[in-house]
């Protein structure tokens, strides 16, 4: 392996022998599109802190669910933002609740796309944490048993995979076990299982209405700095019967997203998430970065990192360039 007999530019040379030797590709099928949903018809309110990314009613929300699966993208996963807020979220567990009645309108009008659903607290609470508060504090247990509720009334309204975000310890478990008795055995769980507390959710929390109104969720979403940790929450995820398992956010942890799919093999999702879409989008915006091909190199690398699955704001965008 010595210069001069190897030169590695030889197959950098031109466009067709990159091809050739690529070693990863990304397709339409790895996107997940998110979609936030509130009440109302015709309604589309644009997010400032997303650029091109709107809280959509029922209507809108079928229009767009439309145009996704019409560039291929397999599947969306939808947040939903009641009217109304109370201490325990009811709205989450409501069978006429936003969430539900999104599914029920998706699954009649734009048969073929998988419906996933964020199954949590925090865009339903009037605390805006992810779940009942005792105290100061998230109260894991009682929690759970709402948690359940939310996922077998997604189920019941058509969810095709349920994807709890909220970060309770025993929720895989849980929500496995009641699906099971409800009659949805077949249902896959896509588990948030390495969710780290991050400032990356900062724009997410403006589209879903969900921001703490006070504290923080550090004492449930996982420390930035532990990686032995996340693989630990993994291990526990898939003992509890998780089907996909989540890392999130991607970039700022695609070391965590390697180890998980060296380590344990499984289906492997990563959240692109908000704040990662709005630095490229702001750069871009102020004509300091190529959009399209920081928005392509990102993705790529999250997908070289080990990802099966990448839920991106720029899935519409990218699988347009990928046609
Ligand atoms: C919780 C949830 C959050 C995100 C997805 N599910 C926010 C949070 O934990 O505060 C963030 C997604 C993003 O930033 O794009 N329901």
């Amino acid at each position: 392996m010595n210069f001069p007999i190897t030169r590695p530019r030889r197959l950098r040379q031109n466009e067709n022998f990159r091809r050739l030797i690529r070693e990863t590709k990304l397709s339409v099928d790895d996107l997940i599109m998110p979609l936030f949903i509130v009440p109302g018809s015709r309604v589309t309110n644009p997010i400032s802190s997303m650029p091109g990314i709107a809280q959509l009613s029922v209507d809108r929300a079928v229009d767009e669910c439309k145009a996704i699966r019409d560039l291929g993208i397999p599947g969306v996963i939808l947040f939903g933002i009641p009217d109304h807020k109370d201490a325990v979220g009811s709205d989450a567990y409501n069978d006429s609740g936003i969430i539900q009645t999104a599914l029920r309108a998706i699954k009649e009008q734009v048969p073929g796309l998988l419906l996933m659903t964020d199954v949590c607290f925090c865009e339903y609470t009037d605390h805006g944490h992810c779940g009942i508060i005792k105290g100061q504090d998230v109260d894991n247990d009682a929690t759970l048993e709402i948690l359940v509720k939310e996922s077998v009334s997604h189920a019941r309204a058509g969810a095709d995979m349920v994807a709890p975000s909220d970060m309770m310890d025993g929720r895989i478990g849980a929500i496995r076990e009641a699906l099971d008795s409800e009659g949805f055995s077949h249902l896959p769980i896509l588990a948030y299982s390495a969710k780290f507390a991050s400032g990356f959710y900062g724009p997410f929390r403006e589209a879903a209405e969900s921001t703490p109104q006070f504290g923080d969720r550090r004492s449930y979403q996982m420390d930035p700095p532990n990686a032995e940790e996340a693989l630990r929450e993994v291990e526990l995820d898939i003992a509890e019967g998780a089907d996909i398992v989540m890392v999130k956010p991607a970039l700022p942890y695609l070391d965590i997203i390697r180890r998980v799919k060296e380590q344990f093999g499984y289906p492997v999702a990563a959240y692109n998430v908000s704040g990662e879409y709005a630095m490229i989008k702001a750069a871009a915006l102020n004509g300091w970065l190529d959009e399209q091909r920081v928005m392509m190199e990102a993705l790529i690398g999250i997908k070289r990192a080990g990802a099966d699955m990448i839920l991106t704001y720029f899935a519409k965008d990218a699988a347009k360039l990928l046609r």
